[in-house]
C-alpha cells in the first residue's frame, strides 16, 4: 500500500500519541506473525483516534463492520464506558480466532461481541440506535453499508469509514475497488443526511455525523 502521509512524518506522529495499551501492542505482533495481509490492522495512531471518538462522543452502542484480528474493536472497546457495548461484523474465522484470544486478555473484552456472517446479515438484524459506526471491511459494499447503518444511527451519532483515499488511487480510479471508493465518497459527500470531514490519516479516513433532523 502506498502511503499517503510519509513514513518519517508517521514516525513522529506515533512518538507524540499516547502509547497503547500491552494488549494492543501484542495484538499487532500477532497480526504480524499470524496473517498474511497485517496491513489490513488500523494501527496506532488511527486505533487512537477511534478510542477519542468513543470517549468524546460518550458512546454506549458502537457497531463495527471489519473485525480481522480485532485491533480497532478493543481499541474502541477501550474508550467506552464498563456498560458500554460494541457489535462488530466478519466472516474469517481465522483472524477472529486471533481477535477473540487477545480480547480474552484485556479488561475491555468483555464489552465486544463478535457476529461471524456476512455484515450486511447481521445489519439486517440490528435495530440500534448506534452512537457510532466503523465501516472497515469488503469496499464494494461501502454504499450498501452506509444506508444499512445510517437510519440505526442516533441523530447527531458519527460514521467512520476506512481507507476513503485508497493509496491515493481515488485520483485516478482504475481497478473496481478504486471506483467503488470513488462512488462511495461521491455518494457520502451527497447525502444531506450528514456533514462530512475527510481526513488524510493513515489510508484516509472518513467521518460522517447526522444531522439532528436526519432521518
Ligand atoms: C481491513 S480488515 C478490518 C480491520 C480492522 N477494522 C482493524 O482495524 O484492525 C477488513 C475485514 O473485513 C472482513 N470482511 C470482508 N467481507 C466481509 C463481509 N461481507 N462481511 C463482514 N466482514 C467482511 C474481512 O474478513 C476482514 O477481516
Amino acid at each position: 500500500m502506498d502511503k499517503i502521509v510519509s513514513a518519517p512524518i508517521e514516525a513522529y506522529c506515533r512518538q507524540h500519541t499516547a502509547p497503547l495499551s500491552p494488549v494492543l501492542e501484542t495484538l499487532i505482533a500477532a497480526t504480524h506473525a499470524q496473517t498474511t495481509a497485517p496491513q489490513m490492522l488500523s494501527g496506532h495512531l488511527e486505533g487512537t483516534l477511534l478510542r477519542f471518538l468513543v470517549q468524546l462522543t460518550h458512546a454506549h452502542h458502537v457497531l463495527e463492520i471489519g473485525t480481522f484480528t480485532g485491533f480497532s474493536a478493543l481499541a474502541m472497546a477501550e474508550g467506552l464506558p464498563p456498560d458500554g457495548r460494541i457489535i462488530t461484523c466478519d466472516v474469517n474465522p481465522e483472524s477472529t480466532a486471533i481477535a477473540r484470544e487477545h480480547w480474552a486478555q484485556s479488561p475491555h473484552g468483555h464489552k465486544i461481541e463478535l457476529r461471524l456472517a456476512p455484515a450486511l446479515d447481521t445489519l439486517a438484524s440490528l435495530s440500534g440506535p448506534f452512537d457510532l459506526v466503523f465501516i472497515d471491511a469488503d469496499k464494494a459494499n461501502y454504499g450498501a453499508y452506509w444506508e444499512a447503518v445510517l437510519p440505526k444511527v442516533r441523530p447527531g451519532g458519527l460514521i467512520a469509514v476506512d481507507n476513503v483515499l485508497w493509496s491515493g488511487r481515488v485520483l485516478d480510479p482504475q481497478a473496481a475497488s478504486d471506483k467503488a471508493i470513488v462512488a462511495f465518497n461521491h455518494q457520502a459527500a451527497a447525502d444531506t443526511r450528514v456533514e462530512t470531514l475527510m481526513l488524510s490519516i493513515r489510508d484516509g479516513l472518513l467521518l460522517a455525523r447526522k444531522r439532528l433532523d436526519g432521518q
